[in-house]
């Protein structure tokens, strides 16, 4: 249970702090010598591990340093995580008591970070694993890291389990897709996908892909995540040469372990799943532009249908309809393709190109972007026309839905030019924007050149690239602000959370 340890935590956090670039320091937990069972921890939070007297000493000090974001039960806040819950144990299962202290002890109080000692720690450590149900014992908590680290949350009272097999890595549960702690970027120019935590902006792992990873989709249930490799050296309109390969990553060994070769087909950009078929679509730009689809399972391309745009740019799909529609930067229509015949149905006008494009879970609307103009296009996909267009300051970029399709979240970019050349010094933003009464909402600033965008399965929190700035923005979703900033190697551009 290396991947959660202090060390590159601390790394990390001063990475982001001070903006500077430490990456050759980063130590990828990949690079760490496992775990031996010399190390293995022997205790559990059920063997009693802290007393009353200490509970009641960090009681207090949870009352003074905690409490007003956390509430005084623990219940939590309109930002702060409850540290009582069920979810907040589960984040915790399988991982060393000395885990959480080091969160806390680096972390919080929030505003004020490493201003508790140890001692003080330890004794909130205690008061909090009081409030959580796990009993107190005859030795107080400890303060050292290496007791500590020897002590595990475990969810059950162990049985008595006298001499048995070791139980298999602990980390599954927490490594399990699906759960919403875990973010993975692909990062386009650097060709690497790093995976982070979360909660913590921790670096996971980063891993090599082909060059110059693009679009991502998620397979929650499957545990993967499919990438494309579009273009091997540079953007939609400069390259030279196309990639023609979509990548699979498993999500929780967080290794690519196949690879679907699109051959004859070439530069795969936007990506869509058909999660109950197990049919992934990608727009290409091969042979005139075309929509191609690979069943996953045979991890082979089994059809594709000729769209005749030369970029088809983002790809959404309606199940329920067995439709697919591309966005098209530089042509004036979007595409629609019937998925069942595989075959062109017809082109939507766009007069001033699209952009980003997704479709809501109910089949109800699908929304483009605009690639030159300033209006969200709503489209109705049961009679294929643009029903409303609704007017923004800047053009409409990248999407993303909120799980059950309620909110709709616009990113928005100014490129900007400058002596003839683009800029991306630009303020980039995201907005909300209502499904049901297709009205705008709230709207923030995030950093430059927003490019991508994902939801939490809860719905709390969008993880968007700040493509420009060599970062992702964690935004807390009630409040539309920026709760944390995660430093990603160059041109972070696809992003799932899983
Ligand atoms: C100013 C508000 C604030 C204060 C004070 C504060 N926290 Fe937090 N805490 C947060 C926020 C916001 C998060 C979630 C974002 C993050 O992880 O940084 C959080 C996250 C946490 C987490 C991670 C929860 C999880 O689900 O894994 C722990 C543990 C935690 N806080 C403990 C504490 C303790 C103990 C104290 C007192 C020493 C404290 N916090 C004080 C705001 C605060």
């Amino acid at each position: 249970m290396k991947i959660k340890s202090a060390i590159p935590a601390l790394i990390l956090v001063a990475a982001v702090a001070f903006c500077s670039s430490a990456r050759a320091e980063q130590t990828t937990p990949s690079q760490q010598a496992p775990a031996t069972s010399a190390t293995e921890p022997a205790q559990s939070v059920w063997d009693g591990i802290y007393t009353e007297e200490q509970a009641n000493r960090g009681a207090t000090l949870y009352a003074q340093r905690c409490a007003r974001c956390h509430a005084p039960d623990l219940t939590g806040g309109e930002i702060a995580p409850a540290l009582n819950s069920a979810e907040f144990k589960s984040n915790w299962y399988g991982l060393s008591v000395d885990d959480l202290m080091e969160r806390i002890k680096v972390s919080m109080p929030q505003d004020d970070p490493g201003s508790l000692s140890r001692q003080q720690t330890a004794d909130i450590l205690a008061f909090v694993l009081f409030k959580d149900g796990f009993p107190e014992g005859k030795t107080e908590l400890a303060r050292e890291a290496e007791v500590l680290k020897a002590m595990r949350f475990e969810e059950k009272k162990p049985e008595a389990a006298g001499g048995e097999e070791t139980p298999r890595s602990p980390d599954r549960a927490d490594n399990q897709a699906g759960h919403g702690r875990r973010i993975a970027v692909a990062n386009e120019h650097a060709s690497t996908v790093q995976f982070f935590d979360l909660a913590t902006g921790e670096l996971l792992k980063d891993i090599s892909t082909l060059k110059r990873p693009h679009e991502m989709v998620i397979d929650p249930e499957a545990g993967v995540a499919y990438v494309s490799i579009a273009y091997k050296d540079g953007p939609w309109d400069q390259y030279e040469s196309p990639g023609n390969q979509i990548q699979v990553i498993d999500l929780e060994k967080m290794e690519v372990t196949s690879t679907i070769d699109i051959t004859p087909h070439w530069a795969p950009h936007g990506l869509a799943l058909d999660r109950k078929s197990g049919l992934l679509y990608a727009s290409c730009e091969s042979n005139g532009g075309e929509v191609i689809v690979a069943d996953v399972r045979q991890k082979k391309v089994t059809g594709s249908v000729r769209v005749g745009v030369p970029h088809p740019h983002s790809i959404a799909i309606v199940p329920s309809l067995n439709k697919a529609y591309t966005a098209n930067k530089d042509i004036q229509h979007i595409s629609v393709v019937d998925l069942k015949e595989m075959k062109p149905l017809q082109d939507i006008p766009a007069p001033t190109g699209t952009d980003g494009i997704i479709a809501t879970p109910d089949g109800k609307y699908v929304f483009a972007g605009n690639f030159k103009g300033t209006q969200l296009l709503v489209v109705d996909p049961k009679r294929d026309e643009v029903i409303r267009t609704i007017p923004f300051d800047l053009p409409p970029s990248t999407f993303a839905l909120s799980p059950d399709g309620s909110k709709l979240y616009i990113t928005f970019h100014d490129l900007g030019t400058r002596d003839g050349k683009q800029v991306l010094d630009q303020p980039g933003f995201v907005q909300e924007f209502d499904v049901a009464t297709l009205k705008a909402g709230a709207k923030m600033e995030v950093g430059h050149f927003p490019l991508n965008m994902t939801v939490t399965p809860d719905a709390k929190t969008a993880i968007v690239d700040t493509t420009a700035d060599g970062a992702i923005a964690v935004v807390d979703l009630a409040q539309m602000k920026v709760i944390r900033r995660i430093k990603t190697d160059e041109w972070p551009h696809g992003v799932v959370v899983f």
